[in-house]
Order: structure tokens, then C-alpha cells, then sequence
């Protein structure tokens, strides 16, 4: 590598709007990024190996460490061509295992960084798809290291944020909704393991296809009906279609009490559907705020902000301290 010694690059969390897990199997899913992210600093090192330090220091890997954390960053780094030695920086203002994509981000953030230092002073515009490719490439890689299996979902709303329906086979295809999305996020303030909960649906598949098969029906239907919505304004339709998607992924046994609890604060506080998003078992809930219109048809942000208010006091005032944003 030549030209200069030290990169940037910056990536997205995410939300799953509809259809986590049946996604895995081929189905379609609507995800939206989020404004929080990863950003990362790669420099370059005379000679290796390639080292990693995570946001308050405390979590360092090294690309020849057998921990999961050294493999995946060892993966990212290996993908062709192979990026010399480096030290990066990362931070994220995600949560760990809060099914918001913090490790996507964090690998997205990393490969960017680094295509950015291998390919210093001589960027041309024709080249950037296939370095995006790669870029995915990569966090595909450190991606399979901790999920197994993963759809690609998650890098892909790390990559290029914004709302949009995913499948394996043909990738984003972004979606305009008709009126933004206001949505609160609340945590259960436990982590959990996408590869966990990933799977347990395997192991379900692998007893009774057809069951499980039924529920991806269900959920695949869901999701198209939701594009719909989105396209249409339609929020009610959708706070509908998000509480139907939480009974199926109910069914398949990837929420858990506390998700269900935080569903049911928030359609009592005026949310017009509320989820669970990401692998599930633990991690966060989405709630969809009703939107509020002027006379004139203009958004009424300021009620917004109350509607939104409410649900997160309803969270904070619960017994459980649930937090949100
Ligand atoms: C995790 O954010 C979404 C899952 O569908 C896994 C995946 O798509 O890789 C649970």
C-alpha cells in the first residue's frame, strides 16, 4: 500500500422493520438504518500481525488470536486482495447484542477504513461498486465468524442505511415511504446472541420443516404487505402488520418476557404496533409512533415528540427501568 498512513470509514446500525429469521430461509425483510453507527481509523503498521482496539480500549484482538473477536477481524482482513498490517480504532454507539447491528457496523466501519488506506490517492468513481462490493465481502466474512449464517441483511443496512426490502438472492432494493417513520427503540438491556437464536429456528427446521416453513409463509406474506403500507403511508395498516410479525417470531420462540412486556407498554402508551428486532432473545423492541398532521397536512413534529415521550416513559417507569430512545 502507498499514499497516506492512516483511514476513516463510517457505517449505520440498523433496525429489522419486518421479517428477521425468514430472511435466513430466502424470504424478504424491511430494514432501516439508524443515525447512531461505528466509525473506524486503520493505520498502517511496518509489520504484523494486524491489531484491533474497541471503543474504551478494554477489548483488543489481534488478527492471530483464536478468540472469536481475533478470528472474525483476521476474516474481515483476509478477504482478496489481503489488507497488510494495520492497527485499528473502532468505536460504537450501539449496544453489544441489542440486534441493532453493532457488529456490522463495527465490520463495515473497519472494511471501509481499510479499502480506503489500500486504495489511497487513486480513486476513481468507476471503481466504487466493486470496492462496496468488497467492503461487504468483508464483513460478510467477520460476520459468518459470530452469526453463522447470516442473510446479509445486516451489513447491507450497515452499508447504505435507509429503508429498504432485502433478499439473499437479489439484495436491497430501496423502498420511498410516503411519510417518515418515527419509531422508538426500547431495550431489554440484556444481549443477546444472534447466532443463538439463528440456531434455535435451525434446529426447529431441521425437526419439522413444515411448521416452521408455515410461520416464514406467514412472515413473508407480512413483509409484502408492509412494503405496501410504507409506499401507501398507510400507519395503522403497519402497526398492525408489526404486531402480527411479533406473534409469529413469538411462535417461533425468539422473544422472550421481557420483549413481550416492552410490546405491550408501548401499545398502551399509543404505539401503533411494536416488535422485537434482530435475532430476538433478549436485545431490543421497535414501537411505531403515530404520526400527527396539521391542519394543513403538514407533520406535527412537536406532538410527535409527545406521542414518542410517552411510549419511553412508559418503558422507563416500569418496574424493569426499560431504556429507550
Ligand atoms: C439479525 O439482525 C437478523 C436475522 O435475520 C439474522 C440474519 O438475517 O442474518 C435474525
Amino acid at each position: 500500500m502507498t499514499g497516506q498512513a492512516s483511514t476513516e470509514g463510517a457505517a449505520s446500525g440498523k433496525v429489522i422493520l419486518f421479517g428477521e429469521h425468514a430472511v435466513v430461509y430466502g424470504s424478504p425483510a424491511i430494514a432501516a438504518g439508524l443515525d447512531r453507527g461505528a466509525r473506524a481509523v486503520v493505520t498502517r503498521q511496518p509489520s504484523g500481525p494486524s491489531t484491533l482496539r474497541l471503543g474504551d480500549g478494554t477489548v483488543v484482538a489481534d488478527a492471530s488470536s483464536a478468540s472469536d473477536l481475533g478470528r472474525a477481524f483476521s476474516a474481515l482482513l483476509e478477504v482478496a486482495p489481503a489488507i497488510p498490517p494495520v492497527h485499528v480504532e473502532a468505536r460504537c454507539d450501539l449496544p453489544p447484542g441489542g440486534g441493532l447491528g453493532s457488529s456490522a457496523a463495527l465490520a463495515v466501519s473497519i472494511a471501509r477504513a481499510a479499502e480506503a488506506l489500500a486504495r489511497s490517492g487513486e480513486t476513481r468513481p468507476e471503481e466504487d461498486a466493486a470496492i462496496e462490493a468488497r467492503v461487504l465481502a468483508r464483513a460478510a466474512a467477520w460476520e459468518r465468524i459470530f452469526h453463522g449464517n447470516p442473510s446479509g441483511i445486516d451489513a447491507t443496512a450497515a452499508a447504505q442505511g435507509g429503508i429498504f426490502r432485502f433478499t439473499r438472492a437479489e439484495g436491497a432494493r430501496p423502498i420511498t415511504p410516503r411519510h417518515d417513520l418515527v419509531l422508538c427503540v426500547g431495550s431489554t438491556g440484556h444481549p443477546s446472541s444472534t447466532r443463538t437464536t439463528v440456531e434455535l429456528i435451525a434446529s426447529q427446521h431441521a425437526k419439522d420443516p413444515v411448521l416452521v416453513k408455515r410461520s416464514i409463509d406467514a412472515i413473508t406474506s407480512i413483509v409484502g404487505n408492509a412494503v405496501l403500507a410504507i409506499e401507501a403511508g398507510d400507519m395503522r395498516a403497519l402497526g398492525d402488520l408489526m404486531n402480527m410479525n411479533q406473534l409469529v417470531l413469538s411462535g417461533l420462540f425468539v422473544s422472550t418476557s421481557e420483549l413481550e412486556e416492552l410490546c405491550a407498554l408501548a401499545r398502551s402508551a399509543g404505539a401503533l404496533g411494536a416488535k422485537l428486532t434482530g435475532g430476538g432473545g433478549g436485545g431490543c423492541v421497535i414501537a411505531l409512533v403515530p404520526p400527527s398532521f396539521r391542519s394543513d397536512g403538514t407533520r406535527d413534529e412537536a406532538r410527535e415528540a409527545e406521542s414518542a415521550a410517552r411510549i419511553l416513559d412508559a418503558w422507563r417507569g416500569a418496574e424493569s427501568h426499560y431504556e429507550g430512545f
